[in-house]
């Protein structure tokens, strides 16, 4: 804290101390100068990084890709998203506001842009050049063994396909993991076929590492990682309990601290691995922002977004050390898009306003923070892309359905959509000074149709209804452990803060 004090105040405390100290006559014509000379002089090493930063940034985040979208957000038909949050199963109860049902409207096909100039090569998001000869340790040699063409070894791993590994997939076996709730446990819930749990993403050009879980957990060691967001974090963070937890001999060795079970009306978990001295951890923040509630004049609670203010629970994600974000299921149904006396900016609750603005706004409120509160030296932050929904014939809440699937899709206008939202995401995360690391998943998950748990998100004879499917969220194994993989490869092939070089 006190740390954080000179922060901002910082950069003026120099020259308006200087002013003062010099003679009061002077300082009408000086502080101009002073000022001028702190901001090139003072930040000379801080401008140094930051250039740096950038520049880094340049040769992962393709700039041409990123249009800004047009102010005037236009209809959410493009925006495509993808899905919701527990549709079906969803009671998902949120304290101050009803719970309102995900899911989005799956129109999904928004047409590639033709942009993707000759495709700079993106490395796991920023991989400095520092690495070029650390190999992890074992790097699985699947196809043409690295080298991104360009010599540098730089590479796109999203750029890839979904391969079949009999061997080494899934990462634990169906109905193994207690970590798993109920709505992403298809086998235990009847799914008959297992194949979905049987690929593995492998890079174009270049291979990940194996995935080591024991690795992982060694590398976690000392410090906390936090998933924050909504439903669909809550599958990835269940994920993530599930493949580390395969790498203890001893499974007792790992538990929630307050000695919770997961559920969806819960809003914060802490798992501890004993032997390593970390925690993974889940809040949720369904907008990254503040929802609120405020009264009409017949004392009526109706809820609010404030899109200007980051969510209360931002006094945990200072405490993490690794931070994997989403957002964005929740911005595509209900008040949300409907925007109506919903948005408040400063003392202005908007009659009307357009969510996918609201969503930028939301998200730069996010990046402004992590900008200021969050520092590179320490930590390490992870946007997780858009997540995609497959519903056919119908929307989440009208039919849509994804049941019989059991094969990925390889074709197909889906596998080449990539939403609006993302297109706004990356150009937050491009104004950043902190270094995020984009787990551009979206397109990955684009072609698995088959990951999701369909009709199978509850035990027994609770049916589903087949006209309320889950086609947004994933079984468990499955499409989430993914994601992980490529975070364990961004900690292995990216270096990491500085503060963690001595533990
Ligand atoms: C996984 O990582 C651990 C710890 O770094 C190491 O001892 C082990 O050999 C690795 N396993 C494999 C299969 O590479
Ligand atoms: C993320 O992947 C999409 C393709 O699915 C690509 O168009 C986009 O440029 C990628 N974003 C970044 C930051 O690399």
């Amino acid at each position: 804290m006190l740390l954080s004090i000179p922060r901002l105040p910082w950069r003026l405390a120099v020259p308006l101390l200087a002013a003062f100290v010099s003679v009061p006559f002077v300082l009408p014509l000086a502080l101009p100068l002073l000022l001028r000379s702190s901001s090139s002089g003072s930040s000379t090493s801080s401008a140094v990084t930051s250039r740096a930063l950038s520049l880094h940034r340049l040769s992962w985040l393709p700039s041409p890709l990123i249009r800004t979208a047009p102010t005037v957000s236009p209809p959410r038909a493009p925006s495509s998203p993808p899905p919701v949050p527990s549709a079906p199963p969803k009671p998902l109860m949120q304290q101050t506001t009803p719970p309102s049902p995900p899911p989005p409207p799956p129109p999904r096909p928004a047409p590639s842009p033709p942009s993707a100039p000759p495709k700079p090569l993106m490395q796991m998001p920023h991989s400095p050049p520092p690495q070029p000869q650390k190999p992890p340790p074992e790097t699985t040699v699947d196809g043409d063994n690295n080298a991104g063409g360009t010599g540098t070894g730089a590479c796109d791993v999203y750029d890839g396909e979904w391969v079949r590994d009999e061997e080494a997939r899934p990462l634990y076996a169906p109905g193994t993991c207690p970590y798993v709730d109920e709505a992403y446990a298809c086998a235990a819930n009847g799914r008959p076929d297992s194949g979905y749990t049987r690929w593995r993403w492998a890079p174009r050009r270049c291979s990940l590492p194996r995935f080591n879980a024991t690795d992982f957990l060694e590398r976690l060691r000392g410090k906390r990682l936090m998933l924050v967001g909504d439903s669909m974090n809550r599958n990835q963070f269940e994920s993530m309990l599930c493949i580390l937890r395969e790498a203890l001999p001893d499974k007792a060795r790992m538990f929630e601290t307050h000695g919770y079970r997961i559920s969806k009306g819960r809003g914060y978990f802490v798992f501890k691995f004993a032997d390593y001295d970390c925690t993974v951890e889940f809040v949720r923040s369904h907008f990254l922002v503040r929802e609120g509630v405020r009264f009409n004049r017949q004392r009526n609670s109706n809820p609010i977004l404030q899109i200007d203010r980051i969510d209360k629970t931002m006094s945990r994600w200072k405490k993490a050390d690794v931070l994997v974000f989403n957002t964005g299921h929740w911005w595509t149904h209900g008040k949300t898009a409907r925007g109506k006396n919903y948005y408040k900016e400063g003392d202005t609750l908007y009659p009307q306003f357009d969510s996918t603005e609201a969503y930028r706004r939301a998200l730069r409120t996010w990046a402004r923070w992590i900008d200021k509160n969050m520092d590179p030296a320490r930590s390490v932050v992870f946007y997780r892309g858009y997540s995609t929904a497959h519903f056919r014939g119908g929307d989440w809440d009208s039919g849509g359905s994804c049941n019989g699937e059991t094969e990925p899709t390889f074709k197909g206008a889906i596998i080449d959509s990539y939403p609006l939202k993302m297109r706004i995401v990356e150009e937050a995360v491009r104004r950043m000074w902190f270094p995020v690391r984009l787990l551009n998943v979206t397109s990955l998950t684009n072609f698995r149709r088959d990951g999701h748990p369909s009709v199978y998100g509850k035990a027994g004879d609770k049916k589903v209804s087949k006209r309320k499917q889950d086609c947004s969220h994933w079984c468990l194994p499955g499409v989430p452990d993914a994601w992980n993989e490529l975070i364990y490869a961004s900690l292995v092939l990216e270096s990491n803060p500085v503060a963690w070089k001595n533990r």
